[in-house]
């Protein structure tokens, strides 16, 4: 059993293995895999992930438990290491899970007999939204080598600009940040850090972060934080035609992004979505069986 916690510690060849399964779950379609029991243990609120890992499962023909926050053990003090061995000595194989915690950290060494995989960990990961991402800009530019992506925003308090600039470095790609000073990350400082203006012609992918107002009681002006560091309707003139627009998603429309650029043929917002439910479906299956399912080859 793997499980898949870090997008800092996964290798180079294991990266490469799951976006090359995932593109194989997207040409060949879906089959049902060599089986075992998966819960999602959700406790920050997710559409996109939670759900995508839902799909996922059902495509592999895997059994899943359905697990809610507000009505379990939790609730009376239950930690999340009880719950994991819980629904261990449940008879469930794999946990896929959402914390605000760094709890992959927090579990090191305690010796857990199921696989876990990590559906964001607070500010700190999410290894299958990084790998996700890499794979939508695989698609589109084929190697990703000699790409350069900047993510503009809320990178001090987001999961994804760390989980992308750890993967997406991996494999060669040049990430830069753009935003805010006061979303500016320290452990990230050695990345550039750009004016936005200055990006807009001279990026391969331009990937906007929400806001994260549940981390942080920053104080916040929508509209002024739209014009300084939005993609406007204004900068979407501007920005360069072949370069890709990302969003991990929940869009907050007017605010790091107009409506315009969501609906921009430049766009893959929604690709990525699609996307995640092939990511999700190789990570799965690579927890479960070691990415050797139906027709797919391991590296
Ligand atoms: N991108 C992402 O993690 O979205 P959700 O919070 O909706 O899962």
């Amino acid at each position: 059993m793997n499980s898949l916690v870090s997008s800092k510690n996964l290798p180079r060849h294991t990266v490469e293995l799951l976006l090359k399964n995932a593109q194989s779950f997207l040409d060949i379609g879906p089959s049902p895999g060599g089986g075992g029991t998966v819960v999602n243990l959700f406790f920050e609120p997710s559409t996109r992930t939670h759900l995508s890992f839902q799909m996922a499962a059902k495509h592999l023909g895997l059994k899943t438990l359905f697990f809610d926050v507000n009505q379990s053990s939790t609730n009376k003090g239950e930690s999340l290491l009880d719950t994991l061995q819980t629904v261990a000595a449940l008879g469930v194989d794999l946990a896929v899970v959402r914390h605000g915690a760094d709890w992959p950290v927090l579990l090191e060494g305690s010796g857990l007999s199921l696989g876990l995989v990590n559906a964001g960990s607070g500010i700190f990961d999410h290894p299958t939204q990084a790998l996700l991402d890499a794979l939508t800009m695989r698609q589109q530019f084929g190697g990703l080598g000699d790409i350069k992506v900047t993510i503009v925003g809320d990178v001090r308090h987001s999961r994804v600009a760390r989980a992308n600039y750890d993967l997406l470095t991996k494999l060669g790609v040049v990430v830069r940040f753009a935003g805010p000073d006061q979303f500016r990350a320290s452990d990230l400082a050695q990345a550039p850090w750009l004016e936005l203006d200055d990006a807009l012609t001279d990026t391969d992918v331009l990937m906007l972060l929400r806001v994260q107002h549940e981390r942080h009681n920053s104080e916040y002006d929508a509209a002024l934080y739209h014009a300084r560091y939005g993609l406007t309707e204004e900068r979407l003139k501007r920005l360069g035609k072949n370069t890709l627009i990302m969003h991990p998603g929940p869009v907050n429309r007017g605010v790091e992004i107009c409506s315009a650029a969501v609906a921009d043929p430049r766009s893959r917002i929604n690709r990525q979505v699609s996307n995640g439910v092939a990511v999700r479906m190789a990570v799965l299956d690579w927890c479960l069986q070691g990415g050797r399912h139906g027709k797919l080859v391991s590296a």
